[in-house]
């Protein structure tokens, strides 16, 4: 079977879509680097937060936010702890995860996604059954998970959701992180950690079934917590920036989101989300959703991709009405009660906000 083409891909891992810059960096990097590390400290963050490089490059922001953070997330990765992100859904946890294994290992795939299924194998090994009732235990019969891999080689692992994963499967870990190295006891060997092995865990706060972690297991792990945006300007980056990179990645016929609608949607949220308008005078109360940054870029997106394909392009309140109310109520009593306080008490006497506010009232 021949490879697929990367163009045809629908959605290419980070160390593909941005080879061009690691490149870059990687040839520009005169810093010192943590063995087995593709970049150093300084290129990785370079990385993350975009910048311009000494002869002019210019190196794209993936993550918009606190350059600390990054640092300490970082520099975390360089010691023996292992990183965990943690914090409200859609604050870039993934994000940052595969980009920060793209950046430091050139491999953001060794990923092991955590639900209330995953068992030790998950995290350990597994058997190939027909092999191993063939030839008994070998090391052609063991199917190695994404962690082991990522020890053998001095990778990153990561881990996502990894609070879903039950806490006794969850300990697994532990000795893994402290001792660095997989017992295999049915082959008499065991797989030590080569030099840039680490682990990126995330784990969100908010979600249902959520399996608390060992203090045992917190020890190994450094925290970083991600924060919603700060301010209401950097949420409007965040989303104009995804919102035009997924348009074109889908090849939508839209033309680029209109400013105006992305500042309506974000500043919704944000108040929803914070219970208060942004000028502070009116209390609102919260829906149940987690109204995420995440959610503000699909509801453009979807909005852009209603606008293409059925009318002339330009992004209006009407093609975005249905999937912010879709966003917000969650529950269908609550939250509609929540929608249309907000709706008839803010958006109605909001200047220049007439359409949408019909719009949305059309939908509700
Ligand atoms: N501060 C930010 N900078 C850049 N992109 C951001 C930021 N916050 C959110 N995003 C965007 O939000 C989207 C969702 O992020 P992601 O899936 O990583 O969230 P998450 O924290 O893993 O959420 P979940 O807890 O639901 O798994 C990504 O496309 C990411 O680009
Ligand atoms: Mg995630």
């Amino acid at each position: 079977m021949n490879a697929p083409s990367l163009n045809a891909v629908l959605r290419q891992h980070a160390e593909h879509q941005y080879a061009e810059e690691l490149a870059e960096l990687a040839r520009q990097d005169d810093k010192p680097k943590p063995p087995n590390w593709q970049l150093s400290p300084w290129a990785v963050k370079t990385y993350l937060l975009g910048g311009k490089l000494a002869n002019g490059f210019e190196v794209s922001a993936k993550y918009i936010g606190s350059a600390r953070l990054i640092e300490i997330a970082v520099a975390t990765l360089a010691t023996d702890r292992a990183l965990l992100l943690y914090g409200v859904p859609g604050t870039a946890k993934s994000w940052v995860s595969e980009h920060l294994s793209a950046a430091i290992c050139g491999n953001s795939t060794l990923l092991i996604q955590g639900t209330a299924g995953t068992d030790e194998s998950a995290l350990r090994y597994g058997w190939n059954y027909a092999r191993l009732l063939a030839e008994g235990p070998s090391e052609h019969a063991l199917v190695a998970s994404p962690m082991l891999k990522a020890m053998r080689d001095g990778k990153l692992a990561r881990l996502e959701e990894m609070t879903r994963v039950p806490s006794e499967v969850q300990d697994t870990l532990i000795t893994l992180l402290s001792e660095k190295t997989l017992p295999i006891p049915e082959l008499g060997i065991e797989v030590q950690a080569q030099r840039g092995f680490n682990v990126i865990a995330t784990a969100n706060n908010r979600d249902k079934g959520v399996n608390e972690m060992s203090s045992a297991l917190m020890r190994r792990f450094n925290t970083v917590i991600l924060p919603t945006p700060d301010s209401f300007d950097e949420e409007v980056a965040i989303v104009s920036r995804r919102v035009a990179e997924l348009g074109q990645a889908l090849a939508l016929p839209a033309e680029k989101p209109a400013l105006e609608e992305v500042r309506r949607v974000v500043a919704i949220f944000r108040e929803l989300r914070n219970g208060v308008t942004e000028d502070g005078k009116t209390k609102l109360k919260s829906p149940s959703g987690s109204l995420s940054t995440a959610e503000a870029i699909s509801v453009i997106g979807h909005g852009l991709a209603v606008a293409g394909y059925y009318s002339d392009g330009v992004l209006r309140a009407g093609d975005i009405a249905a999937s912010i109310t879709g966003a917000i109520v969650k529950d269908p009593v609550q939250d509609k009660v929540v929608w249309l306080e907000y709706l008839k008490t803010v958006a109605k006497e909001r200047d220049g906000w007439k359409d949408l506010y019909r719009a949305c009232m059309d939908v509700v």
